[in-house]
């Protein structure tokens, strides 16, 4: 069994900016009012308690969430995030943090749709419990890179698949860019959200590569960090692969980094970079 849970990690640099770009992507569909699909191929617990012996244990939400945790100065492009966090904690005090799921659920609205799959049975049981008596949810216990060809191309048409593995097996590099080609040649107008660590630059620059060899039109590259890059120095920065984003998320995404940059105390050299692997 997998030992990897995330909530070690909850809130950390790297959910931060996942989670920042999942919520511009989902508001920027919802653009229009045709129904949407998100399917979360590696859902994780949902909501994290920052006070529990997991999330304190390494605090890596000390360099993460806290830093944002009521900034005045946040950009319009992180109010739809910054607002579900507000919700969640209505006191002074950070203590929950939203999960890929919770956010989905928050922005969803009353004509969207979401599946859920989560492998790890702790996980998946309080996945199950936060998702149990939401409307149109649909959480699932199972391998998310086997699963994900039974939910696509989903009725609605429209929607995003984010994919978040744990990186745990260093198959999951390899394994990442086959679920993408087979996903979006069953769905080719869907948007796709593959998270990769910055841990050794050309593990992650392999990955890149084989994206490009998939052939697979308009991928946008996105990259942010704290660290400077080097090997050793743990989680530097984290990217996305993003297949057909929706239009405008590239400007969005250039407004919101350099912000996110300032007010995370990124080193100089940390990344920080949108830009497109693959043109339209
Ligand atoms: C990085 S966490 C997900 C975080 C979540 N997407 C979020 O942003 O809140 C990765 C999750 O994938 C789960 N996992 C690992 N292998 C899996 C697999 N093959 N299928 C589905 N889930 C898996 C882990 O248990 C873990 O909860």
């Amino acid at each position: 069994m997998l030992s990897y849970r995330h909530a070690f990690h909850a809130g950390n640099h790297a959910d931060v900016f996942k989670h920042l770009a999942l919520s511009l992507i989902v508001r920027a569909l919802q653009r229009k009012t045709s129904p949407l699909c998100y399917i979360d191929t590696h859902a994780g617990a949902g909501r994290y308690d920052l006070t529990s012996r997991e999330a304190e244990k390494i605090g890596e939400f000390r360099d993460g969430i806290a830093r944002l945790w009521r900034r005045e100065d946040a950009p319009d492009v992180s109010r739809a995030f910054l607002d579900i966090l507000s919700a969640m904690n209505p006191n002074a005090n950070l203590r929950y943090y939203p999960g890929s799921p919770v956010i989905a659920r928050e922005l969803l609205r009353a004509q969207d749709r979401m599946v859920l799959i989560e492998r790890h049975p702790t996980d998946h049981l309080r996945l199950a419990e936060e998702f149990d008596r939401v409307p149109r949810c649909r959480v699932e216990f199972g391998d998310g890179f086997e699963l994900l060809k039974a939910f696509v191309p989903p009725r609605e048409k429209r929607g995003v698949v984010l994919i978040d593995p744990s990186y745990e097996l260093k198959t999951d590099y390899k394994a990442v860019v086959a679920l993408l080609s087979d996903a979006v040649e069953r769905w080719a107008t869907g948007t796709f959200v593959l998270w990769y660590p910055l841990i050794n630059r050309t593990v992650a620059d392999q990955l890149l590569r084989r994206m490009l060899v998939t052939e697979i039109p308009k991928i946008l590259r996105v990259e942010f960090g704290l660290g400077k890059p080097a090997l050793g120095a743990g989680l530097w920065g984290s990217g996305l692969v993003i297949i057909n984003p929706p239009y405008q998320v590239d400007e969005q995404l250039k407004r919101l980094l350099p912000w996110l940059r300032r007010v995370m105390k990124a080193a100089p050299e940390a990344p920080c970079t949108v830009s497109w692997l693959a043109a339209e």
